[in-house]
């Protein structure tokens, strides 16, 4: 399993001869220039929520390459009226796609349109191929929900906003990786707007004094699993 991130909330991830691409945002983030959202590779699209910062370029990407969308009940309904692909899920549901488990799960956060148009209930997903695991928060204030997920599954790699202000900040997000029992974290949804920057330093310190790796990737770079 291949992890990259792409800026903001926006991941791909390469598994079994296949692209997730989730929560594109690539045209709006100014931090994220060097990439090219016309050769971004697709082969489902997964969407946490539909805020603008998670949306704005599904629809170039999925017309370019008929990426099956992948999101609740509400964003999904949303684009199939548009005439693109999709396969709903709602929270505690999975779907198998090429092998990939992917579950639904919880987030605490809002969810609407751009046009303010309900979106659904804000999620997370848990992506799960042969015996590697990786959580996607989305968009999440830390919840007691997190703890069910090492019920059912041994995370590799816990994907987490630190940026505070819309969702988690440095201090939750540590306590986050405690409910999922996951020591490894790739922090997202950071520095993109002023709201959201960060001190990437001291918050690379605070989860190492928690016994925590914190991973902050370039935009572009990738981590293997
Ligand atoms: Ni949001
Ligand atoms: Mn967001």
């Amino acid at each position: 399993m291949q992890v990259t991130y792409l800026g903001h909330g926006t991941i791909s991830i390469d598994v079994n001869n296949k692209t997730l691409l989730i929560d594109p945002f690539i045209t709006g983030n100014p931090l994220a220039s060097d990439i090219d959202v016309n050769t971004l590779k697709a082969d489902y699209i997964l969407i946490t929520h539909a805020h603008q910062d998670h949306i704005l370029d599904v629809e170039t990407i999925a017309k370019r390459t008929l990426a099956k969308i992948i999101s609740n009940y509400e964003i999904v309904m949303h684009y199939s009226a548009k005439g693109f692909d999709g396969h709903p899920l709602n929270h505690g549901g999975a779907c198998v796609f090429d092998d990939i488990t992917i579950k639904y799960v919880n987030a605490v956060h809002t969810s609407s349109f751009p046009d303010g148009s309900y979106g659904g209930q804000p999620g997370g997903f848990v992506i799960s191929y042969n015996d590697k695991s990786v959580y996607v928060a989305g968009d999440t204030a830390v919840t007691f929900d997190m703890k069910l997920i090492p019920m059912q599954t041994k995370l590799d790699l816990a994907i987490l906003p630190i940026g505070d202000n819309f969702t988690m900040g440095v201090e939750d997000a540590i306590i986050a990786s405690d409910f999922v029992e996951c020591d490894k974290i790739l922090g997202c949804h950071y520095d993109t707007f002023p709201p959201i920057e960060i001190d990437k330093a001291a918050a690379i310190e605070k989860f190492k004094y928690s016994n925590k790796k914190l991973l902050l990737l370039d935009i572009g770079k990738s981590i293997q699993l």
